[in-house]
């Protein structure tokens, strides 16, 4: 077996790829040999990310939260490269309240991107990858699926059911050659960070920098966790290399949560 990870002749879709982690997830994928397709709903942000790949990347207007948009994504998609191999579902928004001040706006807004879209972009693309006889469905949850929180019940909720629906994906599809699998990261340096220091700090009457560094010395491994981190573990879900593992949920937080 070759010693590298080599996606060569795969075609992947990343959502919200435009950037954060997700930015990272295309490059990495993209570096190993994988066609790319970024579905974003900044379709601005997505064909700049594309371009800068030069032709292994194409760049897809779609907001996972319509399922008529996924459902073209997938179809153009399809038209362009040939066929899906591989999913990561990887688009995610955060807010931060206390549990008396959660709105049904709040908990719908959350809901429906971090758990209905990725049931529903996977819904998608299983056809594609039933018929192929094989397919990599790779999700993006979090620590915070893992443990409880004060002050984001619904993010969490939505992360505890990403774990659950990658073992049922897992279960139902590997008799067709479908492995289905997600990560939980920590305290991931992007744009969310910020968000996550900025409201976060203010329930807690603190500032957002003493907020991160707070966070940052909770890391057992003594630092935040860089974009780059997370993808380097996705390029290796996305592989043969991984190629015995379903309906897993693999800790990539530095540490911070050590149990099952
Ligand atoms: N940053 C962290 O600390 C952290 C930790 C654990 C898990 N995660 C998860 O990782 C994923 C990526 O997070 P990030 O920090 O890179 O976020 P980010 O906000 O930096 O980037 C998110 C990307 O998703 C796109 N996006 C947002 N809504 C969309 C929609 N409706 N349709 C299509 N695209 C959409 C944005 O345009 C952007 O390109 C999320 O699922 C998040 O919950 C993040």
């Amino acid at each position: 077996m070759a010693s590298k990870i080599d996606l060569s002749g795969r075609n992947a879709v990343v959502t919200g790829g435009a950037q954060g982690i997700g930015r990272a997830i295309v490059e990495r994928l993209s570096e190993s040999g994988a066609a790319v397709a970024i579905w974003d709903r900044d379709g601005k942000l997505a064909a700049d990310a594309a371009a800068e790949l030069g032709g292994s990347a194409i760049a897809v207007g779609c907001d996972v939260m319509r399922l008529t948009e996924i459902e073209a994504a997938r179809d153009t998609t399809v038209t362009a490269l040939g066929r899906i191999d591989i999913l990561v579902n990887n688009a995610g928004i955060y807010r931060a309240a206390a549990t008396l001040d959660i709105t049904e706006e709040h908990w719908d807004a959350i809901m429906t991107i971090n758990a209905k879209a990725v049931f529903f972009a996977t819904q998608a693309v299983l056809p594609t990858m039933i018929a192929a006889k094989h397919g990599n469905i790779i999700s993006l949850a979090s620590m915070a699926g893992k443990v409880g929180s004060k002050t984001n019940l619904p993010y969490n909720a939505s992360k505890a059911a990403v774990v659950s629906m990658t073992k049922s994906i897992a279960l139902a599809h590997a008799a067709d050659g479908i492995r289905a699998n997600c990560v939980c990261p920590g305290f991931v340096e992007t744009d969310m960070w910020n968000m996550v220091a900025r409201d976060q700090s203010a329930l807690l009457g603190m500032s957002p920098e003493e907020f991160t560094s707070q966070r940052e010395k909770s890391v057992p491994l003594g630092r935040m966790e860089r974009p780059e981190d997370v993808a380097n573990v996705i390029g290796f879900l996305a592989s043969s290399k991984s190629g015995y593992m379903t309906g897993q949920a693999l800790s990539v937080d530095g540490g911070l949560v050590m149990h099952g």
